[in-house]
C-alpha cells in the first residue's frame, strides 16, 4: 500500500471526517469563550513574522489529529530529503533545491552539496558584478549611453515572484525596473513606450528558454532596438540582452553574449525560481544587500522549518490548517488578503505557488486521488476588496479561509498604517464573531442584516516589510505546499497539466493562419475557427 491510501484509511483521516462534518463542531466564538487565550497559545512567531491560526475551528483534538497525519506521511524525512538533495521531484527526477539557493550552511565542506554551494556562490558573484556595475552607473549601451531601466522578459516563476519583491521593496530612489511577460503585444510596447532604447537593458528570463510568450517578447524587443539605435542585431543583443536560464546552450544559439548569461539549474523550480539568478532584476532593482538579505530571511524559515517541533513549525501548521478546510470541511478556495498596496501581487503569486505545485488529481503512485487538493487562490489588497468582494466573504452561503497579511511597521510611517491595520483587525473580528451579540442589533429581525460570524481565517503580522521578511513570508509559503502536497502525496514540483494547451495553442495558430490541418485532438473549435476567420 502507498502512503496515501495509507493516510486516507487511516484512522486519523477518517476522524477528521467525522469531526469536520460533526453539526456541533464548537464555532470560533465557543472556542474563545472557552479559552480567552486562544490566540496567544496557538501564536507562531519567527523573525518578525506572527503567525495567528487562531480563528478556525480546530480545537485541541482536531489539531493533534491532524499532527498524526504529519507523522503518518513522514513529513520529517521528507523535509530532510528534500534539503539533502535527494531526488523528489519524481516525475522528471530532479532533486528540489531552491533552499540551497538561500543556504549560507558552511558545515560539511566536502558533502554531497559543495559543488552545488560553489556553483551557486560563482552566480551571485557574477550577479552581484553586474548589479553593481549597474547601480553606480558604470553600464552603457550600444551608443555609448548609461543604462537607467532594466526590462524583464520572462512568465510564469520567471515574472511573478522578482515582479512581486521588486514592487514590495523599490523606494523613489531605486532605479526602474519593468515587467513583460503576455504574448499580447499591449504588454511590451506599453514599457517600451516609456522607455528609452538607448539606455534600456533587457533580461530574457526563462529557465527552458523555450517559452513561445518569451522569445516572442525579446525578438520584439531586438527589433525595437535596432530600429529605434540604428544598430544591428548583434550589437542589439551584446549591449542590451542578458538571460537568465537553466539552458544556456539556447540563449547562446539564441545570440546572448555567454558572459551575460546567468545560469540556473533544473534543480530550481521555476516558481521557486526567484532566489536565483532569475532574481537579478530585484538584485538591479534594489541593490545586491537587498537580495541578500531576501536569501538570508528564506534562511531563516528554512532553518526553522527543518528543525521546530511540527506543533511549533510555522508552515507545517499553516499547511495544516489548510487541510483541515480542504479536507475535512470542504472550503475548496482560499482568499489571500494584504492590508498594504506594495503586497497586491501576493496574490497572483501564490496562485501559480499553490495552484500549480498542488493543483493535481494524480498521486506520486500513479493513483488518483479521492479528495481535494489545492485550494483555489483568489484575493485582493485591503482596504479595496472591501468595497468589492468582502461582501461575499462575510455573508455568502459559500465559506471561503481567508490570510490576511498586515504590517506593522511602515518604512515612512505614514498616517494611513494605523487605518490599514484597524480595517485589517475589522474585517478578521467581522469574519470570525459576526454581529449577533451587538446590542445595536439586539432584536434585529431582518436576516440579511445579519453576519453569522463563524468563518475561518489566519493572520499573519510583519513587524516591518523588509526584504528580510518579505524572504521570510514566501519561504513560508513555499514550505506550507511542500507539506500539503507531502500530505496528499502528489509531487509539487511538475507541472504536466499545462503542457497540453501549449501544443494544442501551436496547431490552432496555424489553422488561424490559414493552414489546413487536420488534427484529431481538436474536435470541437471547428465554428470558432470558422467564426473568427470570417471575422479577421
Ligand atoms: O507553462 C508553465 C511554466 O512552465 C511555469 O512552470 C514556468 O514558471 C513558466 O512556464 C515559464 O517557464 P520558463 O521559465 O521556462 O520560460
Amino acid at each position: 500500500m502507498n502512503s496515501m491510501s495509507r493516510l486516507h484509511a487511516s484512522n486519523s483521516w477518517k476522524d477528521l471526517e467525522k469531526l469536520g462534518k460533526d453539526e456541533n463542531l464548537s464555532t470560533i466564538e465557543k472556542l474563545f469563550h472557552e479559552e480567552p487565550t486562544r490566540a496567544k497559545r496557538i501564536a507562531l512567531e519567527l523573525n518578525g513574522l506572527y503567525l495567528d491560526c487562531s480563528r478556525n475551528q480546530i480545537d485541541k483534538k482536531t489539531q493533534s489529529l491532524l499532527l498524526n497525519l504529519c507523522d503518518q506521511a513522514h513529513v520529517s524525512d521528507q523535509i530532510n530529503a528534500m534539503f539533502m538533495g535527494k531526488k523528489i521531484n519524481i516525475s522528471e527526477y530532479r532533486a528540489v533545491l531552491h533552499t540551497a539557493l538561500r543556504s549560507s550552511d558552511k558545515s560539511d565542506p566536502n558533502g554531497p552539496l559543495d559543488e552545488i554551494r560553489k556553483s551557486v556562490h560563482t552566480n551571485l558573484e557574477q550577479m552581484q558584478r553586474l548589479t553593481d556595475t549597474f547601480r553606480s552607473g558604470k553600464l552603457f549601451g550600444a551608443t555609448g549611453e548609461q543604462i537607467d531601466t532594466v526590462i524583464n522578459i520572462g512568465i510564469g516563476g520567471s515574472d511573478l515572484g522578482p515582479k512581486l519583491v521588486y514592487n514590495a521593496l523599490k523606494t523613489n530612489e531605486d532605479p526602474r525596473i519593468l515587467f513583460v511577460s503576455n504574448i499580447d503585444d499591449a504588454d511590451l510596447n506599453s514599457k517600451l513606450q516609456t522607455s528609452d532604447a538607448a539606455r534600456t537593458l533587457f533580461i530574457v528570463a526563462s529557465k527552458t528558454f523555450t517559452t513561445a510568450e518569451t522569445i516572442t517578447n525579446a525578438n520584439t524587443a531586438i527589433a525595437w532596438l535596432c530600429k529605434r539605435l540604428n544598430v544591428n542585431d548583434h550589437s542589439a543583443i551584446k549591449h542590451h540582452f542578458v538571460a537568465t536560464t537553466a539552458n544556456p546552450n539556447a540563449a547562446k544559439a539564441f545570440g546572448i553574449q555567454p558572459n551575460n548569461i546567468f545560469k540556473f539549474w533544473d534543480w530550481v523550480g521555476g516558481r521557486y525560481s526567484l532566489w536565483s539568478a532569475v532574481g537579478l532584476p530585484i538584485a538591479l532593482g534594489l541593490g545586491f544587500h537587498e537580495f541578500k538579505a531576501l536569501l538570508k530571511g528564506a534562511e531563516k524559515m528554512d532553518l526553522h522549518f527543518k528543525s521546530a517541533p511540527n506543533h511549533e513549525n510555522l508552515p507545517i501548521m499553516l499547511a495544516l490548517t489548510g487541510v483541515w478546510h480542504i479536507n475535512f470541511r470542504e472550503y475548496p478556495a482560499q482568499a489571500i488578503l494584504p492590508y498594504t498596496e506594495r503586497l497586491s501581487l501576493f496574490p497572483e503569486y501564490l496562485q501559480q505557488l499553490e495552484m500549480e505545485s498542488n493543483g493535481k488529481m494524480t498521486d506520486k503512485s500513479e493513483k488518483s486521488v479521492p479528495h481535494h487538493t489545492a485550494p483555489i487562490i483568489w484575493g485582493s489588497r485591503g482596504t479595496n476588496f472591501q468595497h468589492s468582494f468582502a461582501q461575499h466573504l462575510l455573508q455568502s452561503p459559500t465559506i471561503t479561509p481567508c490570510d490576511f497579511i498586515g504590517v506593522i511597521k511602515n518604512r515612512k510611517n505614514d498616517n494611513t498604517r494605523k487605518s490599514l491595520l484597524a480595517n485589517c483587525l475589522a474585517q478578521i473580528e467581522a469574519l470570525a464573531f459576526g454581529n449577533r451579540n451587538q446590542k445595536s442589533l439586539q432584536g434585529e429581525k431582518k436576516a440579511s442584516r445579519i453576519i453569522e460570524g463563524n468563518r475561518p481565517s489566519n493572520v499573519i503580522l510583519l513587524d516591518e516589510l523588509s526584504a528580510s521578511s518579505m524572504g521570510s513570508l514566501l519561504a513560508l509559503y513555499e514550505h506550507k505546499v511542500f507539506v500539503q502536497g507531502l500530505i496528499w502525496n502528489i509531487n509539487s514540483f511538475d507541472q504536466w497539466g499545462v503542457e497540453l494547451g501549449k501544443s494544442l495553442a501551436k496547431v490552432i495558430e496555424r489553422q488561424l493562419g490559414d493552414e489546413d490541418i487536420e488534427n484529431e485532438s481538436i474536435t470541437s473549435n471547428a465554428n470558432l475557427l470558422e467564426k473568427i476567420k470570417m471575422s479577421q
